[in-house]
C-alpha cells in the first residue's frame, strides 16, 4: 500500500468530502453552461442523451477517479503512478494524471472569466436594490433590450472584464492558499447549505410564474433525428464537465478521502446532486426564456441575459435577481477552487515548495490565459488559436479553451482512466477500494472495462470528423 506524502491532509469527516466533491460538480456547469449546450443542442435530444451518458458513463468514470486518488493519496498524476507501480505496471501511466491537471489549468483560466461575470451581476442588482428599493421589480422603467445589453456592454468594455476575473481568480487562489479543511473544505461547508437553500428558493418561485409547461416539453421531448453524432459529443462534453471529470479534478479530491469513507455510494450521491442541479436549472431558466420570448439557442448569454429579464418582472425583482447571482457565485468559487487545486496539489508536491507559493505560480499563469480569454470578448474577438481546424473555425481563445478541453481533454482524459482501472490496475487492489458489491460491482467492471472505453471512442471519433 502507497504511504502517505509528508504533511498529506484530508477531509475532516465523509459529509465534508461529499460536500467538496458536489461543490466542485456543482457550479457554472450546471447553470450556466448546461441550459447553454442544451439551447444550443436541439433542447430534448440533448438532455436524454445527456442524463444517458451521466448514468452509463459518467458515474463509473467517477467511481475510477476517486478511486485512484484515494489509492494514491498523492496529487494525480502521483496517485495514479502509485497504483500503476503497485499493480506492476509501469509508472508511466502517471501521464494521465499530468494531461489532466493541465486541462484543469486551461479551464481554470476561463472559468474565472465567467465568474467575474457572475460578480459584475452581484454589482448590477446590489446597485438596482438600491435605487429602486426592496418590493419593486428590478431595472424599473427600462427597456427589455436595455438589460438584455447589460452583457455586451460588459463585453465592451476590457478593462472591466479583465478586473472582474482577476478578483474572481485572487478569491479562488485564497481558499486554495488555505488549504484542504480550512480553505477548501470551509468554503463547501458554508457555501453548499446556502447555495441550495436560494437555489431550491428561486426554483419553486419561477415554477409558478415562469412558462414551465413550455420548458419540460422542450428539455424532454427526445425527438431521435436531433441526436447528431455533434450533439452527442457535445453531450458527453458537458457531463464530464458538470462531474469534474476526465481532467484530475476528482482524483486530486479523492486522494483526501479516509480509508472508512464508501465510494461507490459517494460517487452515486455526488452524481445524483449535480444532475439533480443541472435539470433543476434548465426547468428554472427555460420557462423564463420562454416567457420573455427568447431564443433558446442564444449560448452563453442565457443565463445572463434572458434571467435579469424575468427578473424585471417580478415582485422583489431585484432582490431576487442579486440572490440569484450570490447563490451562483458559490456554486461557482466551489468549483473554481477544484480546478485550481488539481494543479496546485501537483506543484507543491512535484516540486517540495509550500502550499500557498504553488498558489500564487499557478494563479498568476491562469491569470495569463484568462487575459487571453476576457479580451477574446472584444479587443481579441477576430484572433482563432485553431482557426485552421474546422471544429474550432471562427472560434475565439475562450471558445477554443472551452471546445478543447471538453470536446478531447476530458473524453480522451476519460477514456484513458477506464482503460488503466479496467485493464492495467491490479483488481485486488481496486476492488477492495470501491465500496460495492454483488451485482453492481459486476456492473461497474463491465461499465469500466468495455461499454464506457468503446462507447466513448466511438463518440470522440464520430464527433470530430462530424
Ligand atoms: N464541474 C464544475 C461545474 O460544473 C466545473 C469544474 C470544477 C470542473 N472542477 C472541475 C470541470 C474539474 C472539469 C474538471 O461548474
Amino acid at each position: 500500500m502507497a504511504a502517505s506524502s509528508v504533511g498529506h491532509e484530508n477531509w475532516s469527516s465523509r459529509s465534508a468530502f461529499i460536500l467538496a466533491a458536489v461543490g466542485s460538480a456543482v457550479g457554472l456547469g450546471n447553470m450556466w453552461r448546461f441550459p447553454a449546450e442544451a439551447g444550443e443542442n436541439g433542447g430534448g435530444a440533448f438532455v436524454l442523451f445527456y442524463i444517458f451518458c451521466v448514468l452509463l458513463i459518467g458515474l463509473p468514470v467517477l467511481l475510477s477517479e476517486v478511486l485512484i486518488g484515494r489509492h494514491g493519496q498523492a496529487n494525480a498524476p502521483e496517485s495514479v503512478r502509485r497504483l500503476a507501480r503497485d499493480s506492476n505496471a509501469s509508472g508511466g501511466w502517471g501521464f494521465i494524471g499530468s494531461i489532466g491537471v493541465f486541462a484543469a489549468f486551461l479551464i481554470l483560466s476561463f472559468y474565472c472569466v465567467v465568474g467575474g461575470w457572475v460578480v459584475y451581476y452581484i454589482g448590477i442588482f446590489a446597485g438596482d436594490l438600491f435605487q429602486t428599493g426592496l418590493t419593486g421589480g428590478a431595472f424599473e422603467g427600462r427597456a427589455a433590450e436595455d438589460v438584455e445589453g447589460l452583457l455586451p456592454g460588459l463585453f465592451g468594455n476590457g478593462a472591466m472584464m479583465v478586473g472582474l476575473n482577476l478578483g474572481f481568480l485572487a478569491a479562488t487562489m485564497f481558499f486554495v492558499a488555505r488549504g484542504v479543511s480550512s480553505g477548501i473544505e470551509w468554503v463547501a461547508v458554508y457555501l453548499m447549505p446556502l447555495f441550495f437553500l436560494l437555489f431550491l428558493g428561486i426554483t419553486i418561485y419561477g415554477a409558478f410564474t415562469g412558462n414551465f409547461g413550455d420548458a419540460v416539453a422542450y428539455l424532454f421531448t427526445f425527438d431521435f433525428s436531433k441526436l447528431t453524432p455533434a450533439v452527442m459529443l457535445a453531450a458527453v462534453g458537458q457531463a464530464f464537465f458538470s462531474l469534474s471529470l476526465g481532467v484530475a479534478g476528482m482524483m486530486t479530491y479523492g486522494a483526501y478521502a479516509n480509508r472508512e469513507t464508501n465510494l461507490g455510494h459517494t460517487s452515486g450521491i455526488i452524481a445524483g446532486a449535480d444532475t439533480a442541479v443541472a435539470l433543476l436549472a434548465g426547468l428554472a431558466i427555460f420557462p423564463i426564456v420562454f416567457a420573455a420570448g427568447l431564443s433558446a439557442s442564444i449560448g452563453p448569454g442565457l443565463m445572463f441575459q434572458s434571467l435579469p429579464i424575468a427578473f424585471q418582472a417580478m415582485p422583489f425583482g431585484s432582490l431576487i435577481g442579486l440572490a440569484f447571482f450570490i447563490m451562483i457565485f458559490f456554486a461557482a468559487l466551489t468549483s473554481s477552487v477544484s480546478l485550481l487545486e488539481a494543479p496546485t496539489a501537483w506543484t507543491y508536491e512535484r516540486f517540495k515548495i509550500t502550499r500557498p507559493l504553488a498558489t500564487v505560480i499557478v494563479g498568476l499563469g491562469a491569470a495569463v490565459l484568462g487575459v487571453l480569454s476576457a479580451l477574446s470578448f472584444n479587443t481579441l474577438g477576430e484572433f482563432y488559436p485553431l482557426g485552421f481546424i474546422p471544429l474550432f473555425a471562427e472560434t475565439n481563445f475562450f471558445d477554443t479553451l472551452d471546445g478543447v478541453t471538453a470536446k478531447l481533454f476530458m473524453p480522451i482524459g476519460a477514456i484513458l482512466t477506464c482503460i488503466f482501472v479496467g485493464w492495467i490496475a491490479d483488481a485486488r487492489l481496486i476492488d477492495n477500494e470501491n465500496g460495492l458489491d454483488g451485482g453492481l460491482h459486476l456492473l461497474w467492471r463491465v461499465l469500466v472495462r468495455f461499454v464506457c472505453p468503446i462507447v466513448l471512442t466511438v463518440i470522440l471519433v464520430m464527433g470530430l470528423l462530424a
